[in-house]
């Protein structure tokens, strides 16, 4: 009895990815995909999650925006491989699915729109960690906010909070709702990579 329960589970999780027989046995091995809940509900914060895909950073730099963007830093984002996988296949992002958003300052600049000049050129280059933004998908969760939930794990430097309860709806996915995709993400933006064959 005792092996069916993680058999059953595997079969759920491998469905609901929509994997082919090639990724099953990847699929078993791995048992970290998803998001975990505290029993108050909270998302517990990803681990590991520079070693996820990379699928963009979009940059809205002081100096574009009058020296007041709200997040100056680059927005890098990711999402787990397993929701990746099934995104390139099926064209849907699967139940489960982290989009995880971790703000990185750009180094201090030497000129006054915030830039410096390094031996690749003049521009803005990476500096410290500064916040995290999760978006997770769980249709049955977050019914009210078409199936998607948003998490804000602070504005700073690491090290961040553990865990972090679903944002109000006017905080974060009404934005998403309106000027997203039908399914949540802001997906024009990581094309190029969602895309690349
Ligand atoms: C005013 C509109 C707006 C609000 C409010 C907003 N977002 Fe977003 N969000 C965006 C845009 C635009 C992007 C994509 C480009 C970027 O990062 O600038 C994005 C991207 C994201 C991403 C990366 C995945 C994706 O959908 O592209 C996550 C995760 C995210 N937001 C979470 C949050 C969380 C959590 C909150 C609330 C704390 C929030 N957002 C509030 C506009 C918004």
């Amino acid at each position: 009895m005792n092996k069916v329960i993680p058999h059953t589970a595997a079969a759920v999780l491998i469905a609901g990815l929509g994997l082919t027989a090639a990724g099953v046995a990847h699929a078993q091995s791995m048992k970290s995909f998803g998001p975990q809940w505290t029993d108050k509900g909270e998302l517990v914060l990803p681990s590991g999650y520079h070693e996820w895909i990379f699928l963009g950073a979009p940059l809205t730099p002081h100096a574009l925006n009058d020296g007041k963007a709200g997040f100056p830093e680059y927005h890098n984002v990711y999402v787990q491989p397993e929701a990746f996988r099934a995104y390139k296949s099926t064209g849907q992002w699967p139940e489960g699915t982290i989009m995880l958003k971790e703000l990185q300052l750009t180094l201090e600049g030497r000129a006054s729109d915030g830039s410096r000049v390094e031996p690749s050129g003049r521009g803005y280059f990476p500096g410290a960690r500064n916040g995290i933004d999760i978006s997770v998908k769980d249709s049955k969760r977050f019914k009210d906010t078409r199936g998607w939930g948003f998490f804000n794990f602070g504005h700073n430097a690491p090290p961040y909070v553990r865990t972090a309860a679903a944002a109000p709806k006017d905080a974060c996915a009404g934005c998403h709702m309106q000027n997203a995709t039908a399914d949540m993400v802001f997906s024009r933006f990581y094309a190029p990579i969602l895309e690349a064959r």
